[in-house]
C-alpha cells in the first residue's frame, strides 16, 4: 500500500513508520516538526521521507495517489489545551476534518484516526465502544468531534476507522516523558524517588506504543468493509491498572526507588475500559506488552544512554514545555504556525 502517515516525527509516529516500511508499504510522512529537538536514542530503523507541512494547510494535491492515511498529527496532551485554548480545536478538530476532506476528495479510500480512550472521561464501571462518551478536556472533546464528523463522511468511497487508544507507554526515539509510565520510570531513574500526590486509586488503561502500531497495521490489513466507520478500543483487559499498581511496578523495576502516596483526590479521571472488541474484529491482534515489560525496556534504554537529568526534565521530551518554548521565543505565532 502507499500510505501517508501524519505525525511521523512524534512519539508514536516515529515507531509506526519504520514498522509499516518493514511490512513493505511505501510510506510518506507529514509533520510540522514541533518536537524535533527531542531524540532520545538511535536505532538502525529507516525513517520515511517526510513533508514538512502543517496539517491545516494540506491540499488535496498533497494526498493524491495514496491508498490510506494514518492520522496521528495533533496536539497530543491535555495541558497544551489549557495553554493555547482554541488552537487545540483549530488543529485537532478542524485540522483533522480538513485533512480527511482533502483525503476524500483526493480519492484516498481509508483513513485511520488516532482517537483516545479519554473520550470516556470519568465513568462508572467498565466502558466499551457502545457506552456514552463523556469527554472532559479540549483534547478529548476534539477526539469526539472528529469521530462524529468523519463518521458523517463515511461512504462507498471513504472508510474512516477510529482507534480509541489507551494511554501509551514504552520507548520511542521521539520519547515522551509526559505520559504516566514513562514519567514514573524517568523519575525513578533520575530521583530514585516517586512521591505520588494522590492515593493512586484512579484506574488508567495503558497500552505499549508498539501495540498501538500493531493495531494500526491490523486495521490496514483488514478488509475495508470490516473497518468501515469502525470504532474500537486499543489495549487489553489486563491493562486497566490503578496508578498505584503502575507506580509499584516501576518501583520494583528500579531498585532503591522510594515510593510514597498522597491523599485521595475527588476529581481525578478514572475509567476502566473493555478491550474485547479489538480481538473480535482483528483476529490477528494481541497486546504483547505489559507495564512490567515496558518499565524494563525503559530501564535498559536509560542505562544504555546513561540518561542525564536534563534529558528527562528538558523540553525535548515534554510536549507542553516545548510548545511553551516555541511560543516564548517567538518561533511560532499564537496559532502555532512557524514564523518565517
Ligand atoms: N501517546 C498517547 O498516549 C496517545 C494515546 C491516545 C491517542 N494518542 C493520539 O495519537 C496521536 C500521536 O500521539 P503521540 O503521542 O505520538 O503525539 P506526539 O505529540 O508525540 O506527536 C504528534 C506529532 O504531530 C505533529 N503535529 C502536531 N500538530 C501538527 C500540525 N498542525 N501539523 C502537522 N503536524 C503536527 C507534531 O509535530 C508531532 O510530531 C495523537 O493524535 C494523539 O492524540 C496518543
Amino acid at each position: 500500500m502507499r500510505i501517508l502517515v501524519t505525525g511521523t516525527e512524534g512519539y508514536l509516529g516515529a515507531l509506526l513508520a519504520p514498522e509499516l516500511m518493514a511490512d513493505g508499504h511505501e510510506v510518506v510522512g507529514l509533520d510540522t516538526g514541533y518536537y524535533k529537538a527531542g531524540w532520545l536514542y538511535n536505532t538502525n530503523s529507516s525513517t520515511p521521507h517526510t513533508l514538512a507541512c502543517d496539517l491545516r494547510e494540506v491540499t488535496p494535491d498533497d494526498l493524491r495517489g495514496y491508498d490510506a492515511v494514518v492520522h496521528m498529527a495533533e496536539l497530543s496532551n491535555d495541558p497544551i489545551g489549557s495553554l493555547i485554548g482554541d488552537v487545540t480545536y483549530d488543529v485537532n478538530h478542524l485540522g483533522s476534518v480538513h485533512l480527511a476532506r482533502c483525503a476524500k476528495s483526493a480519492g484516498v479510500k481509508r483513513f485511520v484516526y488516532m482517537s483516545s480512550c479519554s473520550v470516556y472521561g470519568i465513568a462508572e464501571g467498565t466502558v466499551d465502544e457502545d457506552s456514552p462518551i463523556n469527554p472532559l478536556t479540549a483534547y478529548a472533546k476534539c477526539k469526539a468531534l472528529v469521530e462524529r464528523d468523519l463518521t458523517a463522511m463515511a461512504d462507498d468511497d471513504f472508510s474512516p476507522t477510529f482507534l480509541r487508544n489507551a494511554t501509551a507507554f514504552g520507548a520511542s526515539p521521539r520519547m515522551r516523558f509526559d505520559i504516566v509510565l514513562n514519567n514514573l520510570c524517568g523519575l525513578a531513574w533520575t530521583e530514585h524517588r516517586i512521591a505520588m500526590t494522590s492515593d493512586g486509586t484512579p484506574v488508567r488503561p495503558l497500552v505499549h506504543a508498539l501495540d498501538i502500531a500493531q493495531a494500526i497495521r491490523c486495521a490496514l490489513r483488514a478488509d475495508r468493509e470490516r473497518v468501515h466507520a469502525l470504532v474500537v478500543n486499543v489495549g487489553s483487559d489486563q491493562a486497566n491498572y490503578t496508578v498505584r499498581e503502575i507506580a509499584e511496578t516501576v518501583a520494583r523495576e528500579f531498585p532503591g526507588c522510594d515510593l510514597t502516596f498522597g491523599e485521595p483526590s475527588a476529581d481525578e479521571r478514572s475509567y476502566r475500559v473493555a478491550f474485547g472488541k479489538i480481538r473480535e474484529v482483528f483476529g490477528d491482534f494481541a497486546a504483547a506488552w505489559d507495564v512490567a515489560a515496558g518499565a524494563q525496556q525503559l530501564h535498559r534504554i536509560f542505562d544504555n544512554i546513561a540518561m542525564e537529568p536534563e534529558t528527562f526534565y528538558g523540553r525535548g521530551h515534554t510536549r507542553l514545555k516545548q510548545i511553551e518554548y516555541l511560543l516564548k521565543t517567538g518561533q511560532v505565532d499564537d496559532q502555532l504556525f512557524w514564523k518565517a
